[in-house]
């Protein structure tokens, strides 16, 4: 048997961000989040099950990997073979369009194409919901990959009520998520181990509490486009998330002086009255986000600053869907 389908996904930028877990193994998180796709930024994945194979099998970007990826994997491929009922192992080709491991979240992309992918190849044929949750088991993020547009995680407390939905298309609102570059280095602590460190920090209990709050103003400020609200629950929520970060045993640093050199900015032009705002994940660099309209205006300030890199422009994504095996691509 040869069964063969191809898939693509894109990664997410968190406005209210997901950080620690109720459930490591399941990732069910400590709390709901949401996030809008990034369209112009895309992982594409094709899984062969081969009766032939002897083991898993996963290329990432043409280069075989073994360790932690190819585990991380073949867990969720186990998970796929037990509900499929089949017992092949599997041939996984993955294709990132842009930079692995530098705080864009390349495992949100790469666990929503692989689930997409694999369920197909394996003759499940799974709805968005349960796409959803089976995605959110290889990484939280995941999970918000393969609704499209403007996504809500809602955390539920097990594997049945813990899946990601649409509230709003991506043309609902032309936001732009200019990534600001300001280094390429593979980060310290991955976020998998971030998770689990979320419960050392005293703020922890304080950020979890107030999440729906937050969630609640940043969704109604989604829906009505509202840019200050918006602006200011979003900074907010990636400040809080790193403080809590910064005050973990061991403590995680991400940031980098030109980090701080970037938010600084950010807030100096909103203040003159420029409708920008900024959000970090687990890495230095920094997702500064404004309408489409002011994103010509902004790049050119960015890139006037000594502190940045490059800076790769992101617009609102659709969802994770399959593509046709025969087309090129991976
Ligand atoms: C900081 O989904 O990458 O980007 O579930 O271990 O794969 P795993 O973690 P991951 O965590 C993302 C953390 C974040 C915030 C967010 O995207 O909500």
């Amino acid at each position: 048997m040869n069964s063969t389908a191809f898939a693509t996904a894109h990664p997410n930028i968190a406005f209210i961000k997901y950080w620690g877990n109720r459930d490591q193994a399941l990732r069910i998180p400590s709390n709901s989040s949401l996030s809008m796709n990034l369209k112009e930024l895309e992982t594409q994945t094709r899984v062969s099950f081969d009766s032939t194979l002897k083991e898993d099998h996963l290329f990432l970007n043409e280069s075989l990997e073994s360790g932690t990826s190819l585990e991380r994997v073949s867990i969720l491929l186990e998970r796929i073979r037990k509900m499929a009922g089949i017992d092949f192992f599997a041939r996984v080709e993955s294709e990132n369009n842009f930079p692995t491991g530098t705080g864009i979240a390349s495992s949100a992309s790469a666990f929503a194409a692989l689930s997409c992918a694999a369920s197909s190849a394996a003759g499940l044929n799974l709805s968005e919901r349960e796409l959803s949750q089976l995605a959110r088991t290889g990484s939280g993020s995941a999970s918000r990959s393969i609704p499209g547009g403007f996504v809500e995680w809602q955390a539920g407390e097990d594997h049945g009520s813990s899946f990601a939905f649409s509230i709003a298309d991506p043309d609902h609102w032309d936001l732009v998520d200019l990534i600001v570059l300001v280094s390429l280095e593979h980060k310290e602590t991955g976020s998998s181990q971030g998770h689990q460190l979320a419960e050392t920090s005293p703020l922890q209990k304080i950020r979890v509490e107030d999440a729906n709050r937050r969630l609640e103003i940043c969704r109604k400020a989604l829906l009505e486009r509202d840019f200050q609200q918006f602006a200011g629950i979003v900074e907010q929520d990636s400040t809080l998330m790193h403080s809590v970060m910064m005050t973990s045993n061991p403590p995680l640093y991400y940031w980098l002086p030109e980090t701080l050199a970037v938010i600084r900015a950010v807030r100096s032009w909103r203040k003159d009255g420029l409708p920008v705002c900024f959000t970090i994940d687990a890495g230095p660099n920094v997702h500064v986000l404004c309408p489409a309209a002011e994103a010509g205006k902004v790049k050119g300030k960015l890139g006037a600053l000594e502190s940045v890199n490059s800076i790769l422009e992101c617009h609102p994504g659709g969802p994770a869907h399959l593509l046709d095996p025969e087309i090129s691509g991976v």
